[in-house]
């Protein structure tokens, strides 16, 4: 299991790493932006671990030429990065262009291509504009169309350059971190219902903006289109034992198959949280289940939206059954599962993200077997550190060695159809409700200098040997 393996990708595999826009942007008030809920949640005092904000960040917004040259220098083929809603449209509707916003991604679109570098493009990675909030947010299924009117735009301006879409980024934190837990704004604590709700919204968001790119782009600009979910590997806590082998697929099933099912297999959510929340809300006498349901038309408009398998991946999960518990309601309960991490599993900055590569190569396997090998892209992948200074990060090479490793292993001796892999993350950046604590990026970031400095760390020099030589040859055992 934790023998190296020693080869390579095929020749057009996707080399990249990955961004997002609140997360390096800054500028949060520049040139006609309008706030998104991430400004105003970072500007109360107490949200945020040290009080950090993105209102600078990594000052990418005043940066594009010096991020490019370092995308060069790493060798990279593509560079996964999101829009900001709210700098395109200040408001959130297509009535307020901020034609400052666009020359901005105009700009860092051209600077990409003419270095044959492929742009990834998010929609939407969390920044929702705080006019979008004001009527209900993710909550409002006026959002479906609103968000559609956004993409409509994006792929009218930017899609004779951009070939690679991604709606929406991480669905699930969106619906259960923002609607249930309530930590990441809008705050709202509804574990029970909310989460669900926000789901059914996002999924027919997703699936409107696919086939608005069918209808009007794809013809004309060829791209492909899809969103992206996080993913954790759930390991059986007593492999021997069908209950908890059950227990570990169902809570894939909460995790990624409540927005994958839909796409990539038949319009509906999985068999198996239909049947637990269901039952659930039967046994609380509830009139109907906690889970919406989509009618034969939705099924049928939802069905097939994707065209490639992407996903974010950081660390696997121990998971056990667990005795059906009536209260609270909740997202969570309702998995009736337990999970926890191994303790031997060596540990990162995040308490809960433990360095488990094989993890990955059975996660990839798992995606294989469940949506009949469908071409896959990682696209976010490494390890936070809780240090500023970690140019010399020897544990984020270890990190990437060994889990770039198991995706070898899922490609050639698994035959997982694996067409790229990204690294999160370009640069250190604003780590949400952790502020500039921990560091994830190959790229250091001095935040204490107004100009933001980036050195690259010895992981990026790594990662570019790694890209140099298309995966791991038996000449990079030097590593
Ligand atoms: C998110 C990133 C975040 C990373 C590390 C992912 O869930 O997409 O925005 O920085 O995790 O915490």
């Amino acid at each position: 299991m934790d023998t190296y393996f020693y080869g390579t990708f095929p020749k057009d595999f996707s080399w990249g790493v990955s961004s997002s826009a609140y997360q390096i942007e800054g500028g949060w008030d520049a040139d006609g932006k309008g706030p998104s809920i991430w400004d105003n949640f970072t500007h109360v005092p107490g949200n945020i671990n040290n009080n950090d904000t993105g209102d600078i960040a990594c000052d990418s917004y005043n940066k594009v030429e010096e991020d490019i040259y370092l995308l060069r220098a790493l060798g990279v083929k593509n560079y996964r990065f999101s829009l900001s809603w709210p700098r395109i449209f200040p408001s959130g509707r297509n009535n307020s262009i901020n034609s400052h916003g666009v020359d901005y991604y105009n700009r860092l679109i051209d600077g990409l291509v003419a270095n044959n570098i492929t742009p990834i493009v998010t929609l939407y990675h969390w920044d929702l504009p705080q006019a979008l909030q004001d009527i209900g947010g993710w909550e409002n299924s006026e959002l479906i169309d609103l968000f559609d009117s956004f993409a409509d735009f994006c792929f009218q301006t930017f899609g004779d350059r951009v070939k690679f879409w991604i709606t929406l980024n991480e669905p699930q934190v969106v619906a259960w971190v923002g609607y249930g837990a309530g930590t990441f704004p809008p705050n709202v604590n509804d574990p029970g219902n909310a989460p669900y709700r926000v789901a059914h919204i996002l999924l027919k968001a997703h699936a409107r903006v696919y086939h608005t790119y069918d209808d009007k782009y794809r013809a004309s600009q060829g791209g492909v289109i899809t969103l992206c979910p996080n993913i954790d590997w759930a390991e059986p806590k007593t492999p021997s034992d069908p209950r908890d082998i059950e227990a570990a697929d169902r809570h894939l099933q909460f995790l990624v198959g409540w927005f994958t099912h839909p796409i990539f297999k038949n319009g509906d959510y999985p068999e198996v949280m239909k049947w637990k929340v269901g039952n659930r809300s039967e046994l609380q006498n509830l009139p109907s289940s906690r889970l919406p349901v989509f009618t034969a038309e939705e099924r049928e408009y939802i069905r097939g939206t994707a065209d490639v398998f992407c996903f974010n991946t950081y660390t696997s999960k121990i998971v056990t059954h667990a005795t059906t518990q009536l209260s609270p309601s909740s997202y969570e309960y309702d998995q009736e599962v337990l999970t926890s991490v191994d303790s031997s599993w060596p540990s990162s900055a995040l308490s809960d993200h433990r360095a488990v590569a094989w993890g990955l190569r059975r996660l990839l396997n798992w995606i294989k077997e469940e949506y009949g090998n469908p071409p896959i892209y990682i696209i976010e992948n490494g390890v936070g550190i809780k240090t500023t200074s970690d140019v010399d990060d020897n544990t984020r090479i270890f990190y990437y060695k060994t889990y770039i490793d198991e995706t070898l292993k899922a490609y050639n001796l698994d035959n997982v159809n694996l067409r790229g892999y990204n690294a999160w993350s370009f640069m250190d950046s604003f780590e949400w409700l952790n502020g500039y604590d921990p560091r994830f990026g190959l790229h250091q970031v001095d935040f204490g200098n107004p100009n933001r400095p980036r050195t690259p760390k010895r992981s990026a020099v790594y990662y570019a040997e790694i890209i140099r030589n298309n995966g791991i040859p038996l000449h990079l055992q030097l590593f």
